[in-house]
């Protein structure tokens, strides 16, 4: 097997990433907006009200809303086959609850959607990308509430039927596996999820596990609504996952990062094998944790199985270990790998971990895979002829996508695209930050805020076009 000759080939963006124009088109405050910018080290505000003087990086993005037309004409010239992209929530129900959708909000993504078929590019659709309206926070508690589900079912209705017949895939989450009670979270992670801090729940792990339930059912109910608007539509969920290695071959370690990797299964095994995973619900009890699984839930998990899984893949872990409190932190949990380098944000950089994650992914369940982000942040510089050499970026995706080939063509995972997080520079989810930088085009504008906003091609974006035209034979 290799690459299938339409391979998805392309990137992955998020609309409070990137669009900016938070005030126009009638759109909601959605929780992103009230997150300040911070850095490596130094966590972002989470505000319940605007503050006059703090900078909120979403306000505006990189201005997507204005320019989309120039962006999307960069990432044809590279040939692109995919763009991911997500529906702000809050464009369509400002407060999430209204009886009728912003047609100004639908109207804008029906252009991005024209603009790409225009050019060929297939739109990926993820109706939930940490882009979900205040109101329902602050009026509903969010996921830890059922009725959140009925609106959010409301909005997944709307947009299915809006871009019916122009969109082929779609996504129901983003990366919901990051909220598990199993462990101490960070504040920004559920706040991103689900517009709450950690720090600020009252009974962390009940709460917890309800949104991974909520949410999870949410997924299944919108896949069996997609399909049902849509036949032909293959409907996902995005994971963010992190293989989680023994830190050595002492069997009670091993299982340690058995259990340590569950924590990112628990929802695809749910949305896979059409049920809710009994093992969980143990789990659950033992805390002192209800789950209540209704006749109806059981019905829903069975009927709203899905037709592929993304895989968001950065960084791997080491799982911890009795006495294992001293070891520097890895991304979520667990600790960083003595073998391998970490970015200058310490995410581990191991592409073999993305051979190991397709392929256990892929014999766990046995239905297509798509890596919906992968890519290095960094700081580039921009050169005096305003140019940018960014052969450390070139050299990270081609050490990927070498392990993704043998993935595909040795060990006959059916991965159909590769999509690079994120294709043009944009604001950083976890620090707020432009200086984190991704794309193969860069966007002139710093952590205040400052700048020109311009485009211009770095030297990545010759090299990935010549990566689509060979279909992954040139790296
Ligand atoms: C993923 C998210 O977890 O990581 C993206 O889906 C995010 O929204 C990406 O941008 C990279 O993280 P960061 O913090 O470097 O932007």
């Amino acid at each position: 097997m290799r690459f299938k000759d339409n391979f998805l080939w392309g990137g992955s963006i998020a609309a409070h990433q990137c669009e900016g124009a938070y005030e126009e088109g009638q759109k909601g405050l959605g929780i992103m907006d009230l997150v300040t910018v911070g850095a490596y080290g130094k966590p972002r505000e989470i505000h319940k009200q605007l503050s006059g003087s703090a900078h909120y990086p979403s306000h505006h993005g990189i201005d997507f809303y204005h320019r989309y037309k120039e962006d999307i004409a960069l990432l044809a010239e590279m040939g692109f086959k995919a763009l991911r992209l997500s529906i702000d929530w809050s464009r369509i129900y400002p407060k999430g609850e209204e009886n009728l959708p912003n047609q100004e909000g639908i109207l804008f993504y029906q252009k991005v959607v024209d603009e790409l078929k225009r050019y060929g590019i297939e739109p990926i659709v993820t109706l939930y990308h940490f882009e979900m309206p205040v109101h329902l926070v602050s009026k509903y508690g969010s996921w830890a509430n059922r009725k959140v589900i009925d609106y959010y079912l409301t909005f997944c209705r709307t947009m299915f039927e809006a871009l019916k017949g122009n969109v082929r895939y779609w996504v129901t989450f983003n990366e919901m596996n990051h909220i598990d009670p199993q462990t101490e979270a960070s504040d920004i992670f559920t706040y991103m999820i689900a517009g709450l801090k950690y720090s600020e729940l009252e009974n962390k792990k009940q709460t917890l596990a309800t949104i991974g339930y909520n949410m999870t059912l949410a997924s299944c109910l919108a896949v069996k609504l997609g399909h049902a608007i849509d036949p032909q539509t293959q409907i996902g969920c995005v994971f963010g996952i992190e293989p989680v290695y023994p830190i050595d071959c002492n069997p009670i370690n091993v299982m340690n990062a058995f259990k340590q990797m569950d924590r990112d299964f628990y929802q695809i095994d749910a949305m896979c094998n059409g049920q809710f995973p009994s093992y969980k619900i143990q789990e659950y009890k033992s805390q002192g944790i209800k789950i209540a699984v209704s006749e109806e839930d059981r019905q829903a998990f069975r009927d709203g199985t899905i037709d592929f899984i993304g895989m968001n893949y950065y960084a791997s872990s080491v799982a911890e270990y009795e006495g294992s409190e001293e070891g520097k932190s890895a991304l979520f949990g667990g600790l960083q790998n003595p073998y391998l380098e970490a970015s200058k944000w310490g995410w581990t950089i191991d592409p073999v971990g993305l051979r190991y994650l397709l392929n256990y992914t892929y014999r766990k369940y046995g239905i297509p895979i798509i890596v919906t982000e992968n890519g290095l942040g960094a700081v580039d510089q921009l050169t005096e002829n305003r140019k940018i050499h960014d052969e450390y970026r070139m050299d990270y995706l081609k050490k990927h996508i070498a392990q993704l080939k043998k993935a595909v063509e040795m060990d006959q995972v059916d991965c159909f695209g590769y999509l690079t997080w994120a294709p043009i520079d944009l604001v950083s989810a976890t620090t707020g930050q432009m200086s984190k930088r991704y794309g193969f085009i860069y966007v002139d504008l710093n952590d205040h805020g400052e700048g020109s906003m311009d485009r211009i091609k770095k030297d990545s974006f010759e090299w990935f076009k010549r990566v689509i035209e060979t279909n992954g034979e040139n790296l």
